[in-house]
């Protein structure tokens, strides 16, 4: 077979190589605070690994989704700019840890993530905290009308799959306003398994095709929504939903705004590119990735690492030596 002059053009950069660094640093700092019950302790280790490797990329990052405004986080907050200054111009989305309360109660699940997108591309949640979200996996692309009852998306889920709604295990968080959702989704037959946080892993459950898990529904962070939008356009599948305001008073502050609550959000509206990087490792174990593991002479951890543009997915499995960790340490020991 010939090789054609596009085969033959020098390979690009993959920066989600260069960022899974931070988010493996950043997993090894936060993994010591497993099950010590200090939320904060554990995120603001994860926070200050990340960032310190950050600030090694060659890029031009302004922090789209942070850890919140400048006033409240004082670093990787919204705005920051993040990267050595060059090029490429991006937008980045960071959770040090999606699934504080899992890392501190040494539950399943928790991951520290970061996702790119070329600058301006990434919808800016502002202060619209949630949104309702559909993930299906590629099988399924289609299959969702996020006007139609449940019933009805969830069949039309299971024909694209081949399989009967029974088959079907839908993920959700586990909250008091998913009450009438989980009641729907038992009446179709579908089984349900629910989590206590942690939706960025769960979207990906739902996206790959060798997991157990065909739909994630429900409400969950909007930061958490593009995110995950950024690994959608990689591993192929779909992200539907709007935003949901939790009071009348939210509503009528995000329509001054200038947010529309009954507009789609699609992938493509949560980032309007594909051209995105995906990276994130594990902290505490779970489903998508392993957890950190910490050996006489060092740790090992486990990533999931993709890039959009050429729907590349690479799981990395890293060990780390005893004096690595020492520079990621957040803990005396002594
Ligand atoms: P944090 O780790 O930032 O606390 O987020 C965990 C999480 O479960 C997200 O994965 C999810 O999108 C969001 O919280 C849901 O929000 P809430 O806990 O308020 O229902």
């Amino acid at each position: 077979m010939s090789i054609t002059a596009r085969q033959r053009q020098q390979p690009d950069r993959n920066l989600a190589l260069e960022l899974v660094r931070a988010t493996e640093a950043a997993a090894l700092a936060a993994g010591r605070w497993m099950g010590r019950n200090q939320k904060e302790s554990g995120d603001q280790a994860a926070v200050d690994a990340m960032r310190l490797m950050l600030s090694t990329v060659e890029m031009d990052g302004i922090v789209v989704i942070g850890e919140g405004e400048k006033d409240e986080a004082p670093m990787l907050y919204n705005g920051e700019k993040i990267g050595t200054g060059n090029p490429p111009q991006v937008d980045i989305a960071v959770d040090p840890i999606d699934g504080t309360r899992l890392l501190a109660q040494g539950r399943p699940g928790s991951l520290s993530v970061i996702a790119i997108a070329p600058r301006g591309t990434m919808f800016n949640p502002g202060p619209m905290v949630y949104m309702m979200k559909w993930v299906v996996g590629e099988e399924a692309v289609g299959a969702v009308d996020m006007h139609a009852p449940v019933a009805r998306n969830l069949e039309a889920v299971a024909r694209a799959k081949g399989k009967d709604v029974n088959d079907l295990t839908v993920i959700m968080l586990d909250r008091d306003r998913h009450d009438e959702l989980m009641r729907q989704v038992r009446e179709t037959g579908a089984r349900l398994r629910l989590i206590m946080d942690g939706d960025v892993a769960a979207s990906l459950l739902a996206l790959l095709p060798d997991k157990d898990i065909d739909v994630l529904l429900g409400i969950g962070g909007t930061p958490e929504g593009v995110t995950s939008a950024c690994a959608v356009h990689a591993l192929g599948g779909e992200m539907i939903g709007r935003l949901w305001a939790r009071s009348e008073s939210e509503a009528a502050q995000a329509r001054e705004l200038g947010y529309d609550l009954e507009e789609p959000l699609t992938t493509g509206r949560l980032v309007s590119s594909s051209d995105t990087f995906f990276v994130c490792t594990g902290v505490t174990p779970g489903d998508l990735v392993d957890g950190v593991t910490y050996t006489a002479r060092g740790a090992t951890t486990e990533s999931l690492v993709t890039r959009g543009k050429s729907g590349t997915l690479r799981m990395v499995k890293a060990r780390h030596t005893f004096d690595k960790l020492m520079e990621y340490s957040s803990i005396d020991f002594d």
